[in-house]
């Protein structure tokens, strides 16, 4: 059997099995659930009959799959809050295939379901059985992919997460397509929230992790600049501890490429409790999150196989960037000069990050990442937006390089950890003009003071921050609100080829899942 996921009364189950005399060769959950199967098959059922009863005792979050020596070309899988995906090859003796995730099947084939909670699926050569867990005959959901496998393959680059950060510009501009209209309005359209639901919001929670929890500090930004409606932006595994204050005035977004996170999901249903419109920002078409919330909008980036997120980082700032938009176009703008040029800007975003990952480009971050292959720490520092970018960057490198990476907001540097710049510290700082450029030099002129190492994301052509510089990555300038789009391009490049010259493997960083099914 393979397991995923905890079983939280598997103490109490093992100890009973113990006294059944059941000898166990583990201290693990997965392989009471072993035992438990096997007593079922040994009272005489099937196969199919001893995983619906074994998971009727079980408690906790589990995506399970059982075979068994005496029911040869059988699976039976089971799952309550852990997803678990079905595919099916072509033909009558077509392949059945089980998943957490859509990717992982893509090249074995094109049609998929999903099971739900507490949901059991008997796969045999070309026919799958979906049953509740009394046993009861059920529909399974078909699930629509328009992912073709191009997406699953390398396309000629050494890895996935090389052909994902180069995918970028045309995830973005699939993410506008038709929701950023020639008559500068946004569109939202899987939304099912009203507008009216939506003017009747007071305050809006951005819930999320990892790199999604970066891309959702965005929001805050831009939510209070042009909408000024009172934004939060929390870890999920900590919103869902903490007792926040939420109504149905309250619009909680939960931001997950997966759509699976275990954390983001349970916060949604968290909010749910309290009648909070639920809104999701998902890669992924029917993940569980979107199932369940009142509003999805997709970030169309195709899948993501490099477990480090990079393409769909930049999606989700892009989707939270329409969604400010969209709300304050419905609440009016706090400065109404402003929607014009943010829409232009929005529209060229394809434009400038193709620009920032120019083969020219590539070449000379591949040449800073060679200056630094035996660097072991790196402070990352930014300002207003330039901060989720400074700890995207920062997660980036810790992620695939495992090196010691510390993202700060620059202004906080002398509250602590300008105590650990000395001579050679290589501090990456994110400069690009904002209306805080000058406080970031400032911060800047601080470490390079105690003789760290200064790389700075510039602006094209900016000269006088290149001058307090010893390296320089450059990139377009943009409205600074969308800035955080286009800065971290050469941070996810960094990352890329620092990791790729101590020789790891980017797409599959140790002790790292994509999905975290698991609190
Ligand atoms: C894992 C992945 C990260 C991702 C995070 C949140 O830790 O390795 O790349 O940012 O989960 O995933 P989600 O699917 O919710 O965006």
């Amino acid at each position: 059997m393979v397991h995923n996921g905890i079983i939280e009364n598997w103490r109490e189950l093992a100890e009973q099995l113990r006294t059944e005399g059941h000898t166990f060769v583990s201290d693990t959950d997965t392989e009471v659930i072993a035992h438990l199967v096997e007593r079922e098959l040994s009272g005489g059922c099937s196969l199919a009959a001893a995983v619906r009863a074994t998971l009727r005792e079980v408690r906790g979050a589990f995506a399970l799959a059982v075979m068994c020596a005496g029911e040869p070309g059988t699976i039976v899988a089971g799952r309550r809050v852990s997803p678990l995906i079905i595919g099916m090859g072509d033909g009558e003796s077509g392949e059945g295939l089980l998943a957490s995730d859509i990717p992982a099947l893509l090249g074995r084939t094109r049609r998929f379901w999903v099971l739900d909670d507490d949901q059991v699926v008997v796969l045999r050569p070309g026919s799958m059985l979906v049953t509740t867990l009394q046993g009861k005959e059920v529909e399974p959901k078909e699930l629509h992919v328009d992912w073709d496998l191009e997406a699953a393959e390398k396309g000629g680059y050494p890895d996935f997460m090389g052909k994902e950060i180069h995918e970028q510009p045309r995830a973005i501009a699939d993410t506008l397509l038709g929701r950023l209209l020639a008559d500068g309005t946004v569109e939202l359209d899987e939304f099912r929230i009203t507008d009216d639901e939506l003017r009747h919001v007071d305050k809006v929670f951005v819930v999320a992790c990892g790199s999604s929890y970066h891309a959702g500090m965005v929001a805050k930004y831009a939510i209070e600049r042009l909408a000024r409606l009172r934004t939060e932006i929390d870890i999920a595994s900590e919103f869902r501890y903490r007792d926040p204050v939420l109504d149905d005035r309250t619009l909680v977004v939960g931001v997950s490429q997966s759509g699976e996170t275990i954390d983001t999901l349970q916060a949604m249903r968290e909010a749910r409790q309290w009648d909070a419109k639920i809104m999701v920002i998902s890669n992924v078409v029917d993940s569980s999150m979107a199932r369940e919330a009142d509003g999805v909008l997709y970030t169309r980036a195709g899948p993501e196989v490099g477990v480090a997120a990079t393409k769909t980082h930049l999606t989700q700032v892009v989707a939270l960037e329409l969604l400010a938009l969209y709300l304050a176009q419905l609440r009016g703008f706090a400065e109404p000069a402003d929607a014009r040029v943010l829409f232009a800007d929005l529209a060229r975003l394809p434009e400038l990050v193709e620009r920032a990952l120019a083969p020219g480009r590539d070449a000379e971050v591949a040449e800073i990442a060679g200056k630094f292959a035996d660097t072991r720490d790196f402070f990352f520092l930014g300002r207003h937006v330039g901060f989720p970018v400074a700890l995207e960057g920062a997660l980036k490198l810790k992620e695939i390089s495992y090196l010691r990476a510390e993202g700060y907001p620059a202004g906080e540097l002398k509250h602590g950890p300008i105590a650990l710049i000395v001579p050679g510290t290589v501090v990456v700082g994110v400069a690009t003009r904002t209306h805080l450029w000058e406080k970031m030099m400032g911060n800047v002129a601080e470490v390079r003071a105690r003789g760290a190492t200064v790389v700075l994301v510039a602006n094209e052509g900016d000269e006088e921050t290149a001058a307090q510089a010893d390296e320089v990555l450059w990139v377009p300038r943009t409205h600074p609100l969308f800035a955080p789009v286009i800065d971290v391009v050469p941070l996810q490049l960094l990352a890329y080829h620092i990791a790729r010259a101590h020789g790891h493997d980017v797409d599959r960083p140790r002790n790292l899942a994509k999905t975290v099914t698991v609190e």
